[in-house]
């Protein structure tokens, strides 16, 4: 039996730990039980130094349905503030150093749009559909989608969809760059979704960090600096066994095995 009430986790390829949102009965509605579930399983997982990367899935009918909108129908500004209700969604994003994607079928609607945003990498199939239903329940978005969406896919669009609460089809979602790959069916971007996880799992952990860290900076520094932090965390790996190990294979024609040092 599994140790989480409403996730499967496993580790489908070498350096590949997945991560399945199980509550199907409430579409995956995401109470705060199953983000503390969530929380715990990719603290786990990032502890563990044979997983080099993750995937996080849902069901072919519901990547989530959002927030659990049961559980916060009589919230007050008291309780929700005095407990920083969402907070614990936060966590997913700052202490996570490795690599996430996200692999979207069926509903991506409010906490769960956010959720999949949450991801590193995002991909979906055809049968996704994403949206911020939030202004039809008499509130916004909660767990960052005015500021990932509208850094996603523009100001324009992101106002049309939160103000709007109409979906995006998978389709748009690609080509507006919300995601970075759309596939035929559920299985095809989740097995999309491990190949690429199992890719990124095979180079040198630290390099792989220090990648993820550099993309990121560039959503919240100017370019000038921005480029600075790049070339800062770029000639500090010359203190990496891994860029020695890297370099060395390749001039002597040969497969690198990573140190992860
Ligand atoms: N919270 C709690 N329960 C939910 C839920 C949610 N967000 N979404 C679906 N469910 C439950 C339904 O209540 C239903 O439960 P019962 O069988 O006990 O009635 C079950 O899941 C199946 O759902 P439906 O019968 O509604 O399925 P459907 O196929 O007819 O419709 C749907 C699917 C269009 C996704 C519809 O369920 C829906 O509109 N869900 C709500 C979407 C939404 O508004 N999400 C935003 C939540 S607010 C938020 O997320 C705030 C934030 O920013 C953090």
């Amino acid at each position: 039996a599994s140790e989480y009430q409403y996730l499967l986790v496993s580790r489908p390829k070498p350096g590949v730990g997945l991560i399945q949102l199980n509550r199907p009965k409430a579409l995956n509605a995401l109470c705060t039980p199953l983000i503390l579930e969530l929380n715990s399983a990719l603290r786990t997982l990032q502890a563990d130094k044979t997983i080099g990367a993750f995937v996080l899935t849902g069901s072919d009918r519901a990547f989530a349905a959002g927030a659990d909108i049961k559980e916060m129908k009589d919230l007050t500004f008291s309780t929700a503030y005095g407990a920083d209700f969402i907070e614990a969604w936060s966590d997913l994003v700052t202490f996570l150093k490795k690599p996430l994607i996200t692999a979207v079928n069926g509903y991506a609607l409010g906490g769960g749009c956010e959720l999949a945003m949450m991801g590193d990498i995002m991909y979906c199939s055809q049968k996704a559909v994403f949206g911020q239903p939030e202004i039809k329940l008499g509130v916004i978005p909660g767990a960052g989608g005015s500021q990932r969406l509208t850094k996603a896919i523009g100001k324009s669009r992101a106002m049309e969809v939160i103000l709007t609460g109409d979906n995006i089809s998978a389709k748009q979602a690609g080509e507006w760059g919300l995601v970075a790959r759309v596939f035929e069916t559920p299985q095809e971007c989740l097995d999309g979704a491990i190949a690429a996880a199992e890719k990124i799992a095979s180079f040198s952990q630290i390099a792989v960090k220090a990648a993820k860290e550099v993309v990121n900076k560039s959503q919240d520094l100017g370019i000038r600096e921005g480029v600075e932090y790049e070339r800062r965390v770029f000639h500090g790996l010359f203190g990496s066994k891994d860029q020695k190990i890297g370099m060395k294979a390749f001039a002597e024609k040969q497969k690198p095995e990573w140190s992860n040092e």
